[in-house]
């Protein structure tokens, strides 16, 4: 394909450039930075995680993982594909890291697979090749110039966990990923300044054990289409389980390495903004109760100590209680707040008021119907991902409000990014100028700026992401990246965006210099 070779050889060029100017031009060049709301420090990166990204799925004693049971069963994805290669980023990193000193990001989020780690989980030995590779990654990645951001577990946890006790639905698991996260701290936490528990473990509980698409699909007759589960009670168990494994893990961090090791630990919540259908109180109290049993169900006992208010009335003796020696624990259990943000829904109320059944209209999702319709206009523009509507004063509105609920802890936005629908293999003139997701790149950034200026105290932006990869249960049929992967070849061709987050960063910092 002419074009992509055109690309290479720019992408070449531009590449020797940038380590010249690096190398030759210590000034900075800081042009319009003084009006920049990004501060000095701020982090500019990518996002990924092991499954989607990593193939190599049984290489150098990998264990089993739930997502690697979950997609070889016929059916649970929508091409019938896995992502035992995925991009296989496991063996191409150092192209992958070129690709990223290109677009000059000073950051990359990525997860550690907990199977690569402790095959077993904690009744196993922890696999040394697994330690060695992220070893590996990690230093390049601090050559390179790029921090590391590391997510303990996105989604996936050894099988062997799943079988012997049922995973996050048993008190056990909480012994098992404080043993993973020690493991961590110790290898690896010397280099790593930015930790994060969970990644989205809202999307997991509901996904996993209420309409059980994801693993492991559990749920009951009137929720989804499992063979056994309880979505009016699993997930509530399964969060509990979480919030106080990330206590676990968070207490183990301060007690035995923060000090020495100096890096902050967090948590990322996949959160929607959702705006009342309408100007009256009983939208606006619904909207309210959408977050608080979506995030705050994650936020409030993590950083409050407590459930919100709203779960405790509605559910009753379904969610579970907090011992005091829990509560203690739990307070202020973080050091900053991971926004993964993308979309935002309208929400109706339907505990006051009459409404069709619908999602978020249950009492366990808390009487808040979700739509993206009002009047038959949606509430941004549709897009090929079915949940996914460009709406950019979501960002702003949701950073805001957990500005405000949460006292300004320090947040860094982990994900945003633009899915399209596109199957072909080679990349095309269409899909490589991808104006539709610079559109939605640009939109969102801007409104990240507008809450910025009024204060919000955000540290860093995480685009999803730099590559096409394994898109969960639509496998690799949605395509996210800033370069397009050819899936025979596993060829990447840089697009449009990411050219455009080249210039962006470039107009929003100084040069970066490298660090040896
Ligand atoms: C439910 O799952 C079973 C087994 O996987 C399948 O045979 C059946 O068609 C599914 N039913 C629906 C309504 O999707
Ligand atoms: C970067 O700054 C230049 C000069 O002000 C401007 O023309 C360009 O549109 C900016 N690009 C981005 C992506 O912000």
């Amino acid at each position: 394909m002419e074009l992509s070779h055109l690309y290479h050889a720019l992408l070449a060029l531009e590449m020797c450039f940038s380590v010249i100017m690096v190398l030759c031009n210590p000034v900075s060049l800081k042009g319009n930075l003084d009006s920049s709301p990004f501060p000095s420090s701020f982090l500019f990166g990518t996002a990924s995680s092991s499954y989607q990204f990593e193939g190599a799925y049984l290489s150098d004693g990998k264990g089993l993982n739930n997502w690697d049971l979950f997609t070889h069963k016929p059916g649970n994805i929508v091409d019938g594909s896995n992502g035992d290669v995925a991009v296989d980023q496991y063996h191409r990193y150092l192209e992958d890291l070129n690709l990223m000193n290109y677009i000059g990001v000073n950051s990359y989020r990525f997860s550690i697979s907990w199977a690569r780690i402790l095959p077993q989980g904690r009744f196993g030995s922890v696999n040394k090749a697994g330690i060695n590779h992220y070893n590996k990654l990690i230093n390049t990645l601090l050559l390179r110039g790029i921090k590391p951001f590391v997510t303990l577990t996105h989604y996936d946890i050894p099988q062997e966990l799943e079988n012997r006790y049922g995973a996050w639905l048993s008190p056990e698991v909480r012994e098992d990923f404080k043993y993973y996260a020690d493991i961590c701290f110790k290898h690896f936490g010397d280099r790593v300044k930015y930790w994060v528990t969970f990644n989205e473990p809202n999307v997991a509980v509901i996904r996993g054990y209420r309409s059980g698409l994801y693993p492991p699909s559990r749920c009951s007759s009137s929720f989804g289409n499992c063979s056994s589960g309880d979505s009016e009670n699993e997930p509530f168990v399964a969060a509990h389980n979480i919030i106080l494994s990330h206590a676990a893990a968070v207490d183990i961090y301060r007690t035995k390495y923060q000090k020495q090791q100096r890096g902050s630990i967090g948590i990322v919540m996949n959160a929607i903004w959702y705006e009342p259908i309408s100007n009256s109180y009983e939208d606006k109290q619904a909207a309210e109760r959408a977050q608080s049993f979506y995030m705050n169900w994650f936020l409030d006992p993590i950083i409050l100590g407590k459930y919100p208010l709203e779960m405790q009335e509605i559910l009753g003796s379904d969610l579970p209680v907090f011992s005091n020696h829990d509560q203690k624990k739990l307070k202020s259990g973080l050091d900053f707040i991971g926004v993964n943000h993308y979309t935002s829904f309208y929400i109706r109320d339907c505990m006051f008021s009459v409404c069709e059944h619908g999602p978020g209209s249950s009492k366990t999702e808390g009487f808040a119907l979700r739509t993206a319709l009002k009047d038959g206009i949606f509430i941004g523009k549709s897009t090929a991902v079915d949940w996914l509507y460009v709406y950019p004063q979501g960002m702003d509105k949701i950073v805001t409000y957990i500005k405000k609920r949460y006292n300004n802890i320090p947040m860094f936005i982990t994900e945003n990014g633009f899915g399209e629908n596109d199957k072909s293999d080679s990349p095309t003139e269409e899909s490589l100028n991808d104006l539709n997701r610079v559109e939605y790149i640009s939109g969102y950034l801007d409104t990240l700026a507008a809450a910025l200026r009024k204060g919000a105290d955000v540290r860093g932006y995480f685009l999803w992401s730099l590559l096409d990869n394994f898109e969960w249960t639509s496998g690799y049929t949605i395509r996210f990246g800033l370069h397009h992967v050819d899936y025979a070849t596993l060829e990447r061709t840089p697009r449009a965006s990411a050219i455009w987050y080249k210039q962006f960063i470039a107009n929003h910092t100084s040069p970066q210099e490298f660090s040896a």
